[in-house]
């Protein structure tokens, strides 16, 4: 994910587009760019770090003049955060550049092609493959800017919102999106590109929020014409006065960053799984996979290392590795794993779970396993960071930027990571037959769509919010796959809300938790219909008969809990393996619901912070 800014108009573009830049930072803070017109030259400065840094770069080249011009924020997606790979990108001529936000997944044969075509390639992005794409048919086909964008978006299998300009008609910017938001502020003889509407609000109230497979030429004094992309048919663009302040607008209209960033798991799960599970030809492709499936394939066992939800999110692997691919897995605290001299080898597979890449008892524990030759694999978020620099191979989750310190979509897109590795190995060793592997993909691909509908269960949730908001402990119960969940749920209330959580196994209530269980005592249950329901029903006797409140997580169309719980949330039915990514949805709503009641941080709650670089 990825901020962009453009100006066109009467007015200096510089401050505009370093002020847009600041507020959409929320979306990629890895590196910043920016491009501008003087009425000669083309002045680029890019940098690696925060908009801030871009500023202080500026100040010394001297280059801010300029009506019109393009900036970037950047979230790494290809090739590691530095000078090099920001944006904006030129093409190989100086004429063209551009600004990117989403991933060209065929950018390798495109790039390839463009080689041969005697191109040559600054960067390791997929976004300087798609501007010379652009340069290469505008000079083949001769035809204008806009053609040239278009026919190359035809070609361009992605997402993308991009804002082009060309040195030789710098009247206008060319701009499309499909899957990244794009919005055109519209002023008097001016005009504003944005992400969103953040950098332009004080401009203008009136926006196009332009939608996927459109593009627009934005032209100095002119209309803005907005055709389709595909058929290149006209639309006619509806313009919106917008009634929202800044704060609402970065937060996408959310009150919270967490609950944005709840709202967003359908979008951030198939950006994970998008290029890579490839249903059609039932094929899962992850080259960190591929180039070590020998090393995976003989693995005597897998260790998985991680903190907090990531270690929750391993936890939930450790089933579907040893379900599905029969691999022995471990699931370690790492700041456990680090100081207890821990029997690894040559044999075993380290893989360590971050989103953040930058905590610092994973960070050694994938040291100490290094240090015993052992291969460690990495699933992190955050490209570049130093967790996906020290291990010798590893996925992003592509969950874009969580802001939010309690961390959710990071959580659903790790669990989806390992899923897809999971089932690529279950292939390789024929541990699944073909039919369970292509149920699994098209599951798989299904999981967005129920996220979405269990998220529909949310004003139900915070009316059960209300009711519980003042209890002071809960406990959170779950089997098999769900165990996970109850634990990750627990997590989830303790660090917004502050109120005491336990999750358990339901079965171990009997060994401890149930004396704790009076009317005042709320207990989350996950109780859908696959995997150990019967099982999970007597707890929920045991429970109701101590008089404990259930608020009772089920299966839609369930009609056995519903007659013993106090609340039922629904959600969509499943595969066992895949339920974690929906049960998930209705336990952050809930936390997430009680802790706004309570009137607490939901973005910054106390003594906590986004990325744990110490021990
Ligand atoms: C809880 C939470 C933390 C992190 C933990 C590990 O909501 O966010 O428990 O999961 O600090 O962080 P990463 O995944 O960045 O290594």
């Amino acid at each position: 994910m990825c901020g962009i800014v453009g100006y066109i108009g009467k007015r200096d573009a510089y401050p505009i587009i370093i002020e847009g830049l600041k507020r959409l930072e929320y979306r990629g803070y890895d590196s910043a760019g920016i491009a501008l017109y003087d009425g000669e030259n083309l002045n680029i400065s890019k940098t690696k770090g925060k908009v801030s840094d871009l500023e202080s770069h500026c100040s010394k080249d001297n280059n801010k003049s300029g009506q019109i011009g393009i900036g970037h924020t950047r979230w790494a997606t290809h090739g590691v955060p530095n000078d090099v790979n920001s944006h904006p990108h030129i093409s190989n001529s100086g004429n063209l550049a551009i600004i990117h936000n989403g991933i060209i997944e065929n950018y390798e044969a495109l790039k390839k092609a463009l080689i041969a075509r005697g191109y040559t390639f600054q960067s390791d992005t997929d976004t300087e493959v798609l501007i010379n794409l652009i340069e290469d048919i505008q000079i083949q086909e001769q035809v204008k800017l806009g053609k040239a964008v278009q026919i190359a978006l035809n070609q361009v299998i992605g997402a993308y919102a991009i804002a082009v300009f060309d040195k030789n008609n710098p009247d206008e910017l060319i701009i499309a999106r499909l899957g990244s938001p794009l919005t055109i502020g519209v002023g008097e003889n001016e005009f504003f590109i944005a992400s969103d509407a953040s950098p332009f609000l004080e401009y203008t109230k009136n926006a196009i929020y332009l939608e996927d497979e459109e593009m627009a030429i934005v032209r100095l004094h002119k209309d803005i014409k907005v055709r389709k992309i595909k058929d290149d048919s006209l639309v006619d663009p509806y313009i919106q006065e917008l009634k929202l302040n800044l704060e609402q607008i970065e937060k996408g209209g959310y009150d919270h960053f967490m609950l944005k960033e709840i709202h967003e798991q359908p979008k951030a799960i198939n950006d994970t799984y998008r290029g890579r599970l490839l249903r059609q030809e039932a094929i899962i492709k992850m080259a960190g996979v591929e180039d070590n499936m020998k090393k995976f394939l003989n693995a005597n066992r897998i260790i998985i290392v991680a903190c907090g939800t990531s270690w929750h999110a391993g936890l939930v692997a450790e089933y579907i590795f040893e379900d599905l691919a029969r691999i022995p897995v471990e699931v370690e605290y790492a700041s456990e794993f680090r100081y207890r001299n821990p029997i690894i080898t040559e044999k075993d597979i380290v893989i360590a779970i971050s989103q953040s890449g930058e905590t610092a008892d994973t960070l050694a524990a994938i040291k100490l396993a290094k240090s015993k030759g052992t291969f460690v694999f990495g699933v992190c978020n955050v490209v570049g960071s130093s967790i996906a620099r020290e291990t010798h191979a590893g996925a992003y989750t592509h969950a874009g930027p969580e802001i939010g310190v309690a961390s959710t979509k990071a959580f659903t897109t790790q669990i989806t990571v390992l899923t897809l590795i999971a089932l690529r190995l279950s292939r390789a060793k024929g541990t699944i037959s073909s039919s369970e592997f292509r149920q699994h993909l098209l599951e798989l691909e299904m999981i967005p769509d129920k996220i979405i509908s269990a998220l529909k269960s949310d004003t139900h949730i915070k009316e059960i919010s209300d009711l519980y908001k003042d209890s002071r402990n809960c406990l959170y119960l779950g089997r098999g796959y769900n165990f996970p969940v109850a634990l990750e749920g627990a997590l989830k209330l303790k660090e917004i809300s502050y109120i005491h959580a336990e999750g358990y196994p339901a079965a171990e209530m009997k060994h401890g938790p149930i004396a704790l269980i009076d009317e005042n005592m709320p207990i989350v249950v996950i109780a859908t219909k696959k995997g150990h329901y019967e099982k999970v029903v007597s707890n929920i006797q045991e429970i109701k008969s101590r008089k404990g409140k259930i608020i009772a997580i089920v299966t839609e169309g369930d009609t056995q809990v519903r007659a013993l719980a106090d609340h039922v949330i629904e959600v969509p039915e499943t595969l066992e393996s895949l339920s974690p990514l929906i049960t998930t949805i209705p336990l952050q709503l809930l936390s997430y619901h009680i802790a706004v009641l309570l009137g607490k941080n939901v973005d910054q709650p106390r003594n906590l912070a986004k990325s744990v670089t110490v021990e």
